[in-house]
């Protein structure tokens, strides 16, 4: 008989459940790439705004659910982005603190310390949202021991800079079931208009389901674009990569041809607090970090000063221009997700996907919410 040569592994064998869903930046990054998903998420708002996008959502505490229900069935791809405001202060006596704290749970995990205790000590936390950085360990470990479940065939992870100590812990975790990789990425490498820094770990379980055991080594996506470079440093205009010639970043105006040029964002924060020195970017540059504050920042154009408009906020992260945006505090929830580009990078590279294809990101470019599909765009 002859033997069946592998395939290689296709979107649909693959199924998302991804913890903290957001309003959906990884999630329309799956979908655009043909993965399907479902989040978790507790926050009206970015329920809401899943919910208008048509996708799949337990609106609940990621506490009160567990691998085993049946929403979650089939999942094979754990993802999360799990809220990490404790550590941003890495550096900082309490966000140190907080690391140390979460690397100690981290170890009573892999000594399997019962859950029920780890639990009942989190609770008793000064800040609760410490420990929310543990659910997905937790979710991957009780998907190796529970018989009835079988592990998670990959991993993606993405939180701020300062979570990369807790990303190295995981790896180290996870180091006999799976293989990993962990790093910062700059956004602006991946074609995202935007500068932004962010530790991301992908895995991939060894030798294992869709994916391949003769794959390539897993690695973390290679950049497509330049690095941008602060106006201090003369190379601000990007630069080539060693052995590579990627393209340049792409800029403000790119991103949003509509708006008049040229224009300034005037940052509502100033450096290290002084209000007079506000950080700038020209619309010949990418936009500075998309935060929950960007609604704040003054857009100084040849018609006047206004704001950047929701949508616009949306296409600085690389969210669809009908991107059905709604609830409350919608600046926060577009500050909050992944650019869905960098996610259909990331994801592809957890999944062994190879590089998205240009169709793909045209997908992402082009999508529009259920509601306003028509004919057979509404069937596919
Ligand atoms: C950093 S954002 C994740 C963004 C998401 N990955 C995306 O790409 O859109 C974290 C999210 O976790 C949600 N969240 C925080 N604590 C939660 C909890 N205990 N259960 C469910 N969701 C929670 C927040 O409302 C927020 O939307």
């Amino acid at each position: 008989m002859t033997p069946v040569e592998p395939q290689s592994p296709q979107p649909a064998q693959f199924r998302i459940v991804d913890l903290f869903a957001g309003p959906g930046g990884l999630d329309i990054a799956a979908e655009a790439l043909g993965v399907p998903s479902i989040g978790v998420e507790w926050d009206a708002g970015a329920y809401a705004t899943r919910t208008e996008a048509g996708l799949l959502t337990v609106h609940k505490d990621v506490r009160e659910c567990k691998p085993t229900d049946p929403e979650f069935e089939g999942a094979n791809v754990l993802a999360g982005g799990p809220p990490c405001q404790t550590f941003t202060v890495a550096g900082h006596g309490a966000g140190r603190r907080a690391l140390d704290t979460v690397l100690q749970f981290v170890q009573r995990l892999v000594d399997r310390d019962k859950w029920d205790n780890i639990a009942a000590d989190l609770d008793d936390l000064e800040d609760e949202r410490t420990g929310l950085v543990l659910q997905p360990l937790h979710w991957i470990l009780e998907a190796i021991d529970n018989p009835d479940l079988d592990p998670y065939h990959a991993i993606v992870l993405e939180q701020v800079p300062a979570v990369l100590p807790v990303w190295e812990a995981y790896a180290k975790a996870l180091s006999d079931e799976y293989e990993t990789d962990f790093d910062i990425l700059h956004t602006e490498e991946f074609g995202v208009p935007q500068t932004r820094r962010r530790a991301v770990l992908i895995a991939r379980r060894r030798n294992h389901g869709p994916v391949l055991p003769d794959m390539p080594p897993l690695k973390l996506p290679k950049p497509t674009h330049q690095r941008y470079r602060s106006k201090a440093n003369p190379l601000d205009d990007g630069f080539a990569l060693e052995g590579t010639v990627p393209q340049k970043w792409v800029s403000m105006a790119q991103a949003l041809p509509e708006r008049p040029t040229p224009f300034t964002v005037i940052s509502n924060y100033g450096t290290g607090g002084d209000p007079k020195a506000r950080g700038e970017r020209n619309s010949d540059q990418p936009s500075a970090t998309v935060t929950g504050k960007i609604s704040r920042n003054r857009v100084v154009g040849p018609n006047g000063t206004d704001r950047f408009t929701f949508p616009e906020a949306g296409r600085l992260q690389t969210f669809p221009a009908e991107y059905p945006w709604c609830g409350k505090d919608i600046s926060q929830q577009i500050g909050n997700a992944v650019p869905p580009r960098l996610g259909m990078h990331i994801i592809s590279a957890a999944l062994g996907l190879g590089s998205p294809s240009e169709q793909a990101f045209e997908r992402l470019a082009s999508w529009t919410p259920p509601e306003r599909r028509t004919g057979d765009e509404a069937e596919t």
